[in-house]
């Protein structure tokens, strides 16, 4: 989403009345200070500078950022109101259903397969109390058809999560738990392990098979006419010398564009004004 047009949007009555509830008094009270130039310098810095060293207003406009591009993203699309999404590997990250609850309230349905456990009990705590029918279910996202027909979501949603997923394809295979374990305490050892692969050139021979099963089993789970989206943007994080790379965390979108195509699965891609297919990929299921 366009960083100039969000910082005008803010400002406006509008986009207050809607936002209120995912937005806390406090920010509402600081954004309020704040013009849209400075407002749009703050962005401009988040999308820039090192993801720990940001101030707690930062923090706020991170996650408005998201909430709002997947919000101006459903309208875009002309998604109806009565909006169901997939998403999968989310963490306790509640973008995409905050902006549903915001689009929908309680007519928008969303569930998320996610396997990590205390991710999944924080993203059940924050969620409990919104108006959509939101769901989430402790397993691994390929088994959706389990739970779910074929042709069920108008939406599948990878907020941040190709680097996730391919992240636990490769720790299943050298044997780290991400399942029981503390995601942020595993996730050094799981870049390290990721990063050698793709410098030995082995990242595709390892990951390219388990990571397009679970696509066609997603597009299979979407109504016709249905998207599945992406996005990995990428910010500057300090690791030691050697374990990982920013470059390579900023090739996930193209990385899955050139998989995904190679695999032939019937996805046309759209653009969308403000979405830079750099880190956004939105597919559609034509048939
Ligand atoms: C760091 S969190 C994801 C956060 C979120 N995607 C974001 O960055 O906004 C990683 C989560 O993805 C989950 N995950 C990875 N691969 C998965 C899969 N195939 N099915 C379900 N969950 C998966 C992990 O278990 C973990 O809970």
């Amino acid at each position: 989403m366009d960083l100039h047009e969000l910082s005008k949007q803010i400002k406006t009555e509008d986009f207050q009345n809607s936002f209120k509830k995912v937005i806390p008094c406090k920010t509402r009270n600081i954004l309020g200070e704040m013009s849209v130039v400075e407002i749009e310098n703050r962005l401009n810095k988040i999308f820039a500078d090192t993801i720990n060293a940001r101030e707690e207003i930062e923090w706020e406009l991170y996650r408005i950022y998201y909430i709002a591009a997947w919000y101006k993203l459903y309208g875009s699309l002309n998604l109806p109101v009565e909006l169901s999404i997939y998403e999968i590997a989310t963490g306790d990250t509640v973008y995409v259903p905050q902006a549903l609850d915001i689009y929908s309230g309680n007519r928008g349905k969303y569930v998320t397969l996610n396997l990590n456990k205390e991710l999944s009990a924080s993203f059940r705590s924050k969620t409990e109390n919104m108006g959509a029918d939101v769901r989430i279910i402790e397993d691994n996202g390929i088994n959706v058809l389990n739970y779910y027909a074929e042709n069920t979501f108008d939406v599948v949603a990878f907020q941040h999560a190709v680097n996730d997923i391919v992240q636990t394809i490769v720790a299943d295979i050298e044997g780290i738990d991400t399942v029981r374990s503390n995601w942020w305490a595993t996730e050094p050892q799981m870049l390290r392990a990721v990063f050698r692969n793709y410098q030995a050139g082995k990242l595709k021979d390892v990951a390219y098979e388990k990571f397009i099963d679970i696509i066609k089993v997603c597009r299979k789970s979407l109504k016709s006419g249905g998207y599945l989206i992406f996005n990995n943007c990428t910010f500057n994080a300090n690791y030691a010398a050697g374990d990982y790379s920013m470059e390579f965390h900023s090739l996930y979108i193209d990385i899955s564009r050139e998989w995904i195509a190679e695999a032939n699965l019937g996805l046309e891609e759209l653009e969308i004004q403000g979405y830079q297919s750099k880190w956004w990929m939105i597919l559609k299921k034509n048939f």
